[in-house]
């Protein structure tokens, strides 16, 4: 296998991951011993300096949105981690969770330094229940050392809705209520969980944390693409010979990532196209396989780098099929709090459904292809606005097995 760079995986399968001293035998905590001598806006202009972009797909400012809640002035402020990880096809965050622990827990508590903050939460998928003690029993054992002072964490479990790993409706969640999406602004680091300056971080944006605090944040910012350095951790799925994950500098392609680290198209088949950042990720055709994994290369296809999530089709898959099964999730996710969601994605459901039964018409796929572009910027989150991407981008780049389906 081609090699790969890693930092939020430096220690998988190098230490017992509840075993506390293996974790500080490899300079486990000793960037939260660094960071907690630094002055907290010196600290954050740091993490400012590495261009740390979330990793949980939105790719925001990781130090940017800190110096938001540092700002804020609050009797009490929260450190959330997102780690609820609904995206099909993704495993990342329970990589690291499950492996090393305590990368995660220093990255939050360096964060919750940095803001002022002293109550942490780790949102984690309801379908991870294995991970419940993993984290708490780290917790326990940073807690025990001292590490995290007056910080502490809990761990809160997900009920399996795919929209409580969005940011607001994940808060909504832990304060006891339906999962539900925000108005915003205000955004959580101005008013989060029970209205007080809330951080969300993804999982892995929390695991690069500790290195870039210990080798600095020009380090990190030399590594991969320069609009959105360092690595990337990507789970690999579908018609490829290496089902597995990597973490690459943010500069590889994605034809490296199927070919040199995938391995490449099983069974002599051909290519067809390949959706990266999980279920509401844009579908890409040979032509743009030469394009960067990084969020601003990818965004410019129309595509995004998402949670990492990498499904390859091969020639003998049919694209109008899987997409129709996407539309299928989609409605079955929307929470219905806004209309363009709740009537957009079951109507696009059902659009999709007739064209894949070959009873649609041009009309129909007309139809579609505008539904989408309204859903993309009339939706209240990122749910409804990213669900029409799988549709437009295979309208566009694979038109003609629409058109095979018509009546
Ligand atoms: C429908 C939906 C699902 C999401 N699921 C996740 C998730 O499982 N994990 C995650 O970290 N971010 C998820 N996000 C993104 C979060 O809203 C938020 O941007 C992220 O947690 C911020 O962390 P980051 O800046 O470290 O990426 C989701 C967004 C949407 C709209």
């Amino acid at each position: 296998m081609a090699e790969e760079m890693r930092i939020v995986l430096r220690n998988y399968g190098k230490i017992d991951p509840l075993e506390i001293n293996d974790y500080i035998a490899l300079d486990g905590y000793k960037a939260l011993e660094k960071a907690k001598a630094m002055e907290q806006a010196l600290l954050i202009a740091d993490v400012k300096k590495a261009n740390l972009r979330g990793r949980g797909g939105a790719g925001f400012n990781c130090g940017q949105k800190w110096s938001f809640a540092y700002q804020a002035q609050a009797d009490q402020k929260y450190v959330i981690c997102n780690a609820d990880e609904g995206e099909p096809g993704t495993y990342k965050d329970r990589l690291i969770m499950e492996n090393d622990p305590h990368t995660l827990i220093e990255g939050m508590a360096i964060c919750a330094y940095a803001i002022g903050a002293t109550k942490g939460y780790i949102y984690l998928r309801g379908e991870y229940p294995f991970l419940v003690s993993t984290l708490n029993a780290a917790i326990e054992q940073a807690s025990k050392k001292g590490f995290l002072d007056k910080f502490s964490i809990e761990v809160r479990s997900g009920a399996g809705a795919y929209v409580c790993g969005e940011e607001t409706a994940l808060i909504e969640s832990i304060e006891g209520k339906r999962g539900e999406p925000r108005f915003k602004p205000p955004y959580p680091p101005a008013e989060g969980l029970w209205g007080k300056p809330t951080i969300v971080n993804n999982v892995e944006t929390f695991a690069n944390i500790p290195v870039i605090v210990d080798k600095g944040g020009e380090w990190y910012a030399s590594i991969g693409a320069p609009s959105y350095p360092g690595t990337k951790v990507f789970t690999l799925t579908g018609d490829i010979n290496n089902r597995t994950f990597f973490e690459v500098p943010t500069n590889t392609t994605i034809y490296e990532l199927i070919y040199k680290f995938g391995g490449g198209i099983p069974a002599g088949k051909k290519f067809k196209a390949v959706q990266i950042g999980g279920t509401s990720g844009a579908f890409i055709p040979t032509e743009l396989l030469k394009t960067p994994v990084a969020f601003d290369a990818m965004s410019e296809i129309g595509a995004t780098t998402g949670s990492g999530a990498v499904l390859v089709l091969d020639e003998t898959r049919d694209i109008v099929d899987v997409v129709t099964r996407i539309a299928g999730f989609f409605e079955h996710e929307s929470c219905g709090k806004c209309a363009p969601c709740r009537e957009g994605t079951a109507r696009t459901h059902e659009l999709m459904h007739k064209l894949n039964e070959g009873f649609g018409s041009s009309e129909d796929l007309e139809l579609l292809d505008r539904l989408g572009r309204v859903m993309s910027i009339s939706c209240l989150c990122g749910l409804g606005q990213a669900a029409p991407a799988p549709v437009l981008s295979t309208i566009k780049h694979f038109n003609a097995d629409y058109y095979a389906k018509l009546v």
